[in-house]
C-alpha cells in the first residue's frame, strides 16, 4: 500500500514535470508582435529586403539557409550572427557547417535602420525570422506565403562546436539526417519538406566532395561529369545546386535533354529539388540519400506531384523552424547590433 501510494506521487510528480518543462518551441510569440511596439518593421524589413535582391538575387538564398542555421543552433536567438571577439573567439560562424553563410551585412544594415525608429526593441532574431520570411516569398513569386509570430529575445552564447553537433551534415546517411531532425521535434516529412530548400543557391565543391565519384545509382552520370567539370576549374568553387540554375553552354555540353529547363532568373523556389532528386541530379550525398529510406522517397515523390502542396507544407514547417526557442534558462535581450553581445540582460 505505501509503495502504491509513493509510486503514485511519483506519477504525479513526473506528470506535473513534464507540463511544466519548457517545450522545444518558444512561447509567447506573437504575430504582429511589434504593432504597438514599432509600428511598420516588417515593412522596414521587407523594403530592405526587395531592395537587397534587385541588387544582389543571391541574398535570398543565404537568408533562407541563415534562419535554418540560426533556429538548428539554441533557437533562434540570433546566435549565428554573432561575430569572434576577445571574449569569444570561436563563435557560430566558425563552425566548418556554416561555410558559406552569408547576408549579415544585409540584416546589419536593416537592425541599423530599425534602431534609429524603434531604439532597443526589435530582436536581430526576429529580423532574420521576418527576412528570410520576405525572400522565401520573392523567390518563390509569392506562392510561398506564410506569417510569422515575433517577439524572440536575442541570445548570448554562440559556439562553434555547438553548430558542428547541432546542424546536420551533408554526408549524414538517412538515419544520422531522421535522427538530427528528430532532436528538434521535426519528423521524417519534415525532413524532406525542408530539404526541398536546396532548389535555390549555391554550394562549394568541398560540400559534395564525395558525388563526384559517387556511382551510377546514386547520380547520374552526366550530371557528375558536369559537377567534376565545374569542380575542376577553380580551387574549391560554387556551383549552383539546381542544374538549371546552371549556365546554359554548360548544361548543353552534358546534360542537352536538360536545356529547355535552363532559365534566365536564378533560385526560383519551388518543388524542382523533388524531380531533381528523383532523377539523381541532386549535388548532396544528403538529398540523394533521402530516396534509399523508404517514408522519405515517399514524401520525395509526393512533393515532386504537388506543387502547391509542398509550398504550403513548406510554409507550415518555416513557421514551426521559426518556433525553435532558446535552451531553458538561456538570459536574452535586445542586441544594438546584430554582430556583438550588447544588451542588457532581461
Ligand atoms: C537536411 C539537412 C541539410 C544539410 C545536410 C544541408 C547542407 C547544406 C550545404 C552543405 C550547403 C552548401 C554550403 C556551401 O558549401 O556553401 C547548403 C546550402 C543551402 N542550404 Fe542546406 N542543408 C540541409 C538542410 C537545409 C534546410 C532545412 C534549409 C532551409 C530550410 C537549407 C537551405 C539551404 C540553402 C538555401 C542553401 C544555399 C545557400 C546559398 O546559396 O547561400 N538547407 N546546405
Amino acid at each position: 500500500m505505501k509503495l502504491s501510494v509513493v509510486l503514485l506521487c511519483a506519477l504525479v510528480a513526473v506528470q506535473a514535470a513534464l507540463l511544466a518543462a519548457p517545450s522545444a518551441e518558444a512561447s509567447g510569440l506573437k504575430v504582429g508582435y511589434y504593432n504597438k511596439k514599432c509600428k511598420g518593421v516588417e515593412a522596414v524589413v521587407k523594403g530592405h529586403i526587395i531592395r537587397a535582391m534587385k541588387k544582389n538575387p543571391r541574398v535570398g538564398a543565404a537568408l533562407v539557409r541563415l534562419v535554418f542555421h540560426d533556429c538548428f543552433v539554441r533557437g533562434c536567438d540570433g546566435s549565428v550572427l554573432l561575430d569572434k571577439s576577445a571574449q569569444n573567439p570561436h563563435p557560430e560562424k566558425e563552425a566548418p557547417a556554416n561555410i558559406g553563410l552569408a547576408a549579415f551585412d544585409i540584416l546589419e544594415m536593416i537592425k541599423a535602420d530599425i534602431e534609429k525608429k524603434c531604439p532597443g526593441v526589435v530582436s536581430c532574431s526576429d529580423i532574420l525570422v521576418y527576412a528570410a520570411r520576405d525572400a522565401t516569398k520573392i523567390l518563390s513569386k509569392g506562392h510561398i506565403n506564410y506569417v510569422v509570430p515575433a517577439g524572440r529575445l536575442d541570445g548570448m552564447v554562440s559556439s562553434a562546436s555547438e553548430a558542428q553537433a547541432e546542424l546536420p551534415d551533408s554526408t549524414f546517411t538517412a538515419q544520422q539526417l531522421i535522427d538530427n531532425f528528430a532532436r528538434k521535434n521535426f519528423d521524417v516529412e519534415e525532413l524532406v519538406i525542408l530539404s526541398g530548400a536546396h532548389s535555390i543557391g549555391m554550394a562549394h565543391c568541398s560540400s559534395f566532395k564525395g558525388r563526384l565519384t559517387a556511382p551510377a545509382d546514386q547520380i547520374t552520370p552526366a550530371y557528375r561529369n558536369l559537377l567534376n567539370d565545374k569542380c575542376g576549374q577553380r580551387s574549391n568553387p560554387r556551383v549552383v545546386n539546381n542544374v538549371r540554375d546552371e549556365d546554359y553552354n554548360t548544361v548543353s555540353k552534358y546534360m542537352p535533354g536538360f536545356k529547355s529547363r535552363v532559365r534566365k532568373i536564378r533560385d526560383l523556389f519551388d518543388n524542382s529539388y523533388y524531380h531533381n532528386n528523383l532523377a539523381r541530379i541532386v549535388s548532396f550525398n544528403s538529398d540523394w540519400v533521402l530516396m534509399t529510406h523508404k517514408e522519405a522517397r515517399g514524401h520525395v515523390h509526393e512533393y515532386a506531384d504537388n506543387a502547391t502542396l509542398w509550398n504550403d507544407d513548406f510554409g507550415e514547417s518555416m513557421i514551426k523552424l521559426s518556433k525553435l526557442s532558446m535552451p531553458a534558462g538561456s538570459k536574452g535581450g535586445i542586441r544594438k547590433k546584430c554582430s556583438i553581445v550588447s544588451h542588457p540582460l532581461h
